[in-house]
């Protein structure tokens, strides 16, 4: 196997996607190595665990800055002081300005809570269960300037079963949720998918 691809993960709470990236990223055969873990909330409950398993960790707070821009310019620092390739949006939930994605573009990636297009932004079980959809699911994308919006890389589908709330169906997506996202950075670090310049997804068989 080629060199593993260096990836930074950024998260502002629980974490449990970036648990179940850092698991997937400890078989020697996984094609990147997690080398840092970013939270804009120093209480985030993921940097306990990241802490715990040895991998670097970094916060900063927007509230200390004078602008977006000049929190994002620290970011970009910290994940340049790790050499990340990649970066893995973990339930990071500030929005990043087009200047940050686009210098990341192609190289950060983000998992959502729905079946994109829909319902992109907040609440997305809810929504899901007041439309009457019969099946939700989660996404892994690329991120670019738009909320949520980028090119999907893959999904995973859960049926929306009668009676579920919010809870039990959030409960059920987030399963697929830490299969999808170990899979779709598997993919990435490969080489298996790219975004070219004109923001599609190009994806080549495994070498
Ligand atoms: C996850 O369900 C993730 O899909 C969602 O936040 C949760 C974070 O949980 N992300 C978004 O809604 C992004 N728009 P985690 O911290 O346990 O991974």
């Amino acid at each position: 196997m080629s060199e593993k691809k260096r990836v930074a993960i950024l998260i502002s709470g629980r974490g449990s996607n970036m648990t179940a990236l850092i698991q997937a990223a400890k078989n020697p055969d996984y094609p990147a190595k997690i080398v840092g873990v970013f939270s804009n909330r120093a209480a985030a409950p993921g940097l306990e665990y990241a802490r715990t398993e040895g991998i670097p960790t970094a916060t900063l707070a927007q509230s200390k800055f004078e602008t977006r821009l000049d929190f994002e310019s620290a970011l970009t620092g910290i994940l340049e002081d790790w050499h990340a390739d990649f970066i893995c949006l973990a339930g990071f939930m500030r929005i990043l300005t087009p200047e940050f994605t686009t210098h990341w573009q192609g190289k950060a990636i983000n998992i959502h809570p729905s079946l994109l297009p829909k319902y992109r932004g907040l609440d997305t079980h809810a929504r899901a269960i007041a439309s009457g959809e019969t099946e939700h699911g989660c996404s892994v994308h690329f991120v670019t300037p738009g909320l949520d919006e980028g090119p999907v890389i893959a999904q995973a589908r859960v049926p929306v079963a009668p009676g579920d709330t919010p809870d039990t169906l959030a409960a059920r997506v987030l399963i697929e949720e830490h299969k999808l996202y170990p899979e779709a950075l598997r993919m990435l670090a490969s080489g298996e998918v790219a975004l070219d310049v004109d923001q599609n997804v190009v994806r080549s068989l495994p070498a």
